[in-house]
């Protein structure tokens, strides 16, 4: 291999952006300039989504303004439906949330506009349409009709209760929009590169969300998160039973993957390799729901995977770790969560379409040729 070629593109730096910034030394993320943790403290994810679109927080009017944008077009889109109904029930979440966005461009009467106008608004209306989707997806799985959303509710409380047509405690909800806001944005990650690539051809905002959900699916990227619960699930999740049995049988079992060289989905980072600055927030809100539905078990086994990786290999958890055992603990079917972190990262990703928009290069890299030398086709 040529000593040019960066596998993975590690290390590489291709472009310019202003929305967030990672610093792996110092494990910090800023969106536009703010601290995520300072955002996720005190903002409604539809101010920290007008940030990142805008590059300045909302005033007043202008979040109040959005957020009944957002209530008046956050209603399950019929064709959306339709297309959904059309597909079965086994399928993965993540096939159902692409096909939908795909279902949303087309039927966009402003779908080919590319026009920064243009761009925000459909922006903002795949921000109000999506939770609609993964509420309706998970529901019908259960054999549930869809819920109508509730316009008193803000798009946190709202998204929980189109899901489980009920209105969830404060504490809740709180800990479903801190998710939201840690997932939002977060650099030249695979997904937000996707989306890159693909407006760079000058193709459409639905076409790269689409490409960039398909990324997101993967267990090295955003499927990490359902990956979590599945270990949780492999270890045993035992209701009653005492933090510290809990952690250890989750330190044995990852002591005996780790000797079979498993990958543990939720542990490292192509970026950080000193902890993942979103990790702390999260985790604070893991940990308040745990206390909040009593399951200290989960803690156990928390704790008990973290402090073996720890001590075999010093790989330190991602954002995926904390956030798949929180929307366990929220109801949510597993295969929901990756859809979940879709509808919060359509704003980075929408976002970076419209920064790539606005000074585009074409995305085509080069590769070096290890095939076989040109050869003569056979006689006949
Ligand atoms: N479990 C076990 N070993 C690991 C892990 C892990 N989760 N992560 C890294 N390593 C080891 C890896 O085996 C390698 O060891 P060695 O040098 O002995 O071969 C070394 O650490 C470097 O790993 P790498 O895979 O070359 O590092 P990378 O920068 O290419 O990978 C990563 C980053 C995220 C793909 C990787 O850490 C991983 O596969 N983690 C599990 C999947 C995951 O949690 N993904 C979510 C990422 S963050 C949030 C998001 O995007 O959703």
């Amino acid at each position: 291999m040529s000593d040019e070629i960066k596998k993975g593109l590690a290390g590489v730096v291709v472009d310019y952006t202003a929305i967030s910034k990672v610093n792996p030394e110092t494990n910090s993320l800023l969106y536009r300039g703010y601290p995520v943790q300072d955002l996720a403290a005190n903002l409604p994810f539809e101010a920290v989504a007008l940030l990142l679109w805008t590059g300045d927080l909302p005033t007043e009017d202008e979040l109040k303004q959005f957020q009944e944008f957002e209530r008046a077009h956050r209603a399950l889109d019929p064709n959306v439906k339709q297309a959904i109904d059309l597909l079965p029930t086994d399928c993965h979440p993540m096939d159902v949330g692409r096909t939908a966005v795909s279902v949303l461009g087309a039927n966009h009467p402003k779908a080919e506009d590319s026009s920064p106008e243009a761009e925000l608004e459909k922006a903002k209306a795949l921000f109000a349409a999506f939770p609609a989707v993964v509420a309706y997806d998970q529901r019908r799985r259960r054999g549930q009709d869809v819920v109508e959303p509730n316009a008193d509710l803000d798009y946190s409380a709202n998204f929980l209760w189109m899901t489980f047509g009920e209105e969830q405690p404060e504490e809740v909800v709180d800990a479903f929009r801190v998710s939201m806001v840690l997932y939002a944005e977060h650099s030249f990650n695979a997904s937000t590169f996707t989306a890159r690539v693909i407006t760079s051809t000058l193709s459409d905002l639905h076409s790269a969300v689409t490409g960039a959900i398909g990324a997101l699916k993967g267990p090295l990227h955003g499927g990490a998160n359902e990956a979590v619960m599945h270990t949780f699930d492999e270890i045993g999740i035992r209701k009653e039973e005492s933090r510290e049995d809990a952690a250890g049988r989750a330190k044995a079992w990852m002591e005996d993957a780790l000797a079979q060289k498993k990958k543990i989905m939720g542990f490292g980072h192509r970026v950080y390799k000193n902890g993942d600055s979103r990790v702390p927030t999260m985790k604070a809100a893991l940990d308040r729901m745990i206390a909040h539905y009593g399951r200290d078990e989960m803690l156990g086994l928390y704790d008990g995977l973290e402090a073996a990786m720890g001590e075999a290999k010093d790989i330190k958890p991602n954002l995926d770790y904390p956030a798949g055992p929180t929307y366990h603990l929220m109801g949510f079917d597993t295969e929901m969560f990756t859809p979940i972190f879709i509808a919060s990262r359509i704003t980075g990703w929408t976002a970076h379409i419209m920064e790539q928009r606005a000074s585009n290069a074409l995305i085509r890299p080069l590769s070096e040729y290890n095939g076989p030398d040109q050869r003569e086709l056979p006689n006949g």
